[in-house]
């Protein structure tokens, strides 16, 4: 939606850096297994913003395709990739209404819920691709400020991914922290 990119763009060129340049925790935690585990190398960051996620994949070897609303943000990602010396397909499209095609190995679904789009990812992966997906939860301190509709409530996730023929092989959730989290790494079958 129109108003998404205005509200993206505008956040992104805000600050210097909106989420940082380090990848998320978790996938820094996780890269050496997930390289290990997946069936090949084609990656899709989903929502990718400034592309910390889909940089780090690249510089790990993977082929990364990166999709996201926000012209800034990806201009941004654009910039970084080149001065990390690594190839990233960023794609401009409004997933409220693009259609993923092709299939990927790896797919990261970070800080974006919609939770529409997870039967799409799931069929976006190949035999044996891993999705992982990291958002907020629903908590006491977050509620007040965030639309709720973008936050996952305690057991949601294990919830969402029991009807998926795979396997969930990490499941957190982090609730004692400032930003209560919630994370998955699901391998189909
Ligand atoms: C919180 S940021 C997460 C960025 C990235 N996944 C990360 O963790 O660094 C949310 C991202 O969703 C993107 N976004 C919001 N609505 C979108 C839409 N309809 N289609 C595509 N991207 C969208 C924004 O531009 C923004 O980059």
């Amino acid at each position: 939606m129109e108003a998404d990119r205005i509200k993206w763009n505008m956040r992104f060129e805000s600050r210097e850096s909106y989420l940082g340049e380090r990848p998320s925790p978790f996938l820094a935690r996780e890269i050496l297994r997930i390289k290990d585990i997946t069936p090949g190398l084609g990656a899709l960051d989903i929502a990718c913003g400034e592309g910390r996620n889909s940089i780090f994949l690249a510089q790990h070897g993977f082929r990364v395709v990166g999709l996201d609303i926000s012209d800034a943000g990806l201009a941004k990602g654009v910039q970084r990739a080149q001065s990390a010396g690594v190839t990233v397909d960023f794609r401009r499209v409004d997933l409220d209404t693009y259609a993923i095609n092709g299939t990927y190995d790896l797919i990261l679904n970070f800080n974006f819920l919609v939770r529409d789009l997870i039967p799409t990812e799931i069929a976006s992966l190949n035999p044996g691709g891993i999705l992982l997906l990291d958002t907020i939860m629903a908590s006491d301190q977050m509620l007040p400020a965030r639309n709720p509709s973008y936050l996952l409530q305690p057991g949601e996730l294990a919830r969402l991914f029991d009807l998926y023929d795979g396997e969930v092989l990490i499941l957190e959730e982090v609730i004692d922290a400032d930003m209560p989290t919630a994370r998955i790494m699901f391998r189909k079958n």
